[in-house]
């Protein structure tokens, strides 16, 4: 299969690309990558799908909004990457793709969850459940056999060490990375993929 991978370059995209490479031929993407996309500009997604040309999937892990106290005072900073670019970049890229996946193909997208609420967290709990409810409602017209899911993980254990916080709740990139594949090459589809910490 030909898979272009968003976010290539990130903990999780990383892992994806290399588990993905063993069987298909992978695009690496991201803004700084070696193919460009910025998930926030969606001319900049149509212009991926021009160079790359029709593909069998695609699979985003990019473009994650950080922890966002409810008080920020800036609509800017409050929105910020977290809506731009997972929330509303992830859709806008499941509505080029209608056009651009092979019959039978697949999109996967990323959200995520938490163990509980912390502050700053209610802005990606809001991104992550409104993405999964959109994969649930927007897999009924997926045309083509094309496939849509959303992988959700929990901490990932190589971002915990670069937090300086204790690895030992999170998963592995490469077992998170597993769940993508499953998703791309497994039946799923109009599913939240759950990755359990280990
Ligand atoms: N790591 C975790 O513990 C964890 C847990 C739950 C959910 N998640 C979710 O998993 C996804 C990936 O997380 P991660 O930890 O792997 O992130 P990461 O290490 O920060 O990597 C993010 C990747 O996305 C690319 N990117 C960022 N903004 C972009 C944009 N606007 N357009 C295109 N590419 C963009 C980055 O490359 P460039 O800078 O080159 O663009 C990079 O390749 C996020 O949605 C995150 O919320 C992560």
């Amino acid at each position: 299969m030909k898979i272009i991978v968003i976010g290539a370059t990130g903990t999780i995209g990383s892992a994806v690309a290399e588990a993905l490479e063993a069987r298909h031929e992978v695009v690496r993407a991201s803004r700084r990558g070696p193919v460009r996309v910025d998930m926030t500009d969606t001319a900049s997604i149509d212009a991926l799908f021009s160079q790359v040309g029709q593909v069998d999937a695609v699979v985003c892990c990019a473009a994650s909004g950080g922890l966002t106290p409810l008080d920020t005072h800036s609509d800017a900073d409050f929105w910020g990457s977290g809506l731009e670019g997972k929330l509303i970049g992830q859709v806008n890229l499941v509505r080029r793709a209608l056009t651009h996946v092979r019959d039978g193909g697949s999109v996967t997208l990323t959200s995520g969850r938490f163990v509980e609420p912390v502050p700053g967290s209610s802005l990606g709990y809001l991104v992550n459940s409104g993405l999964e409810a959109f994969v649930h409602a927007a897999a009924i017209e997926m045309p083509r056999g094309v496939r849509l899911n959303t992988v959700s993980p929990g901490w990932v254990r190589e971002t915990l060490l670069e937090l300086g916080m204790n690895p030992v709740t999170g998963t592995p990139a490469a077992d998170v990375a597993r769940v993508f594949v499953d998703a791309v090459e497994g039946p799923a589809h109009g599913r939240t993929l759950l990755v359990n910490a280990s």
